[in-house]
């Protein structure tokens, strides 16, 4: 691919849900944030919030550079922007509730929905950077590069949470913070061979 092809509708397409799901993610850190009960957790959320807020920053500039308008409308990101406002209501549904941990493992389950559209969105930026050339791929790559291990740590340590959330409400031995977090898991194999050892966690509990 050349410089030139870089800007076809998908890639743009692409890149305008990309910024959509960061600016929803900023929405659903914050929301989050009033679910979380755990105080490991809520410094963890606090720290993606933060990021993301950067990651928000970074598409933009990129969208910018690439002489494309960060606020036009696609059918694509009106779509991310519906799932991130319904990821919102249903954490303010859950703190309605009045049960704090309840609410809390919906949060961890809305955070890991939303993280896995971010995390196939920067693969898949990733993926075009590899591919094109010239200056576009440039700023591609760097962007990617810039965001790449956190969009692993968001996705990875999530889903631990998640899990050991649910394992502590069904009354079985938790390890929290989960071991993705402990062992800062940042691949997927990782995360598996993480969740393999948490029975050596328990065990050793
Ligand atoms: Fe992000």
């Amino acid at each position: 691919m050349k410089d030139n092809t870089l800007l076809t509708n998908q890639v743009t397409e692409l890149l305008y849900q990309a910024l959509e799901t960061e600016k929803g993610g900023v929405q659903i850190y914050t929301t989050a944030l009033r679910c979380a009960v755990n105080e490991k957790l809520r410094e963890e959320w606090q720290k993606y919030l933060d990021q993301t807020k950067n990651h928000v920053q970074v598409v933009t500039e990129v969208l910018a550079s690439m002489g494309l308008d960060p606020e036009t409308e696609t059918a694509g990101r009106k779509i991310v922007r519906h799932i991130g406002t319904a990821l919102v209501k249903s954490m303010e549904m859950a703190l309605r509730g009045g049960d704090p941990k309840s609410a809390q493992i919906v949060a961890a389950e809305c955070v890991t929905l939303a993280e896995t559209k971010d995390h196939l969105n920067w693969s898949l930026i990733g993926e075009v950077a590899k591919k094109a050339a010239g200056d576009g791929a440039d700023v591609l790559k760097e962007a990617y590069d810039q965001v790449e291990d956190e969009e692993d740590e968001h996705l990875y340590h999530t889903q631990g949470w998640t899990r050991e959330l649910w394992i502590e409400a069904l009354g079985m031995p938790a390890v929290l913070p989960p071991p993705e977090e402990v062992q800062d898991v940042g691949t997927a194999a990782e995360a598996a061979q993480a969740k393999k050892g948490r029975k050596k966690a328990v065990a050793s509990r």
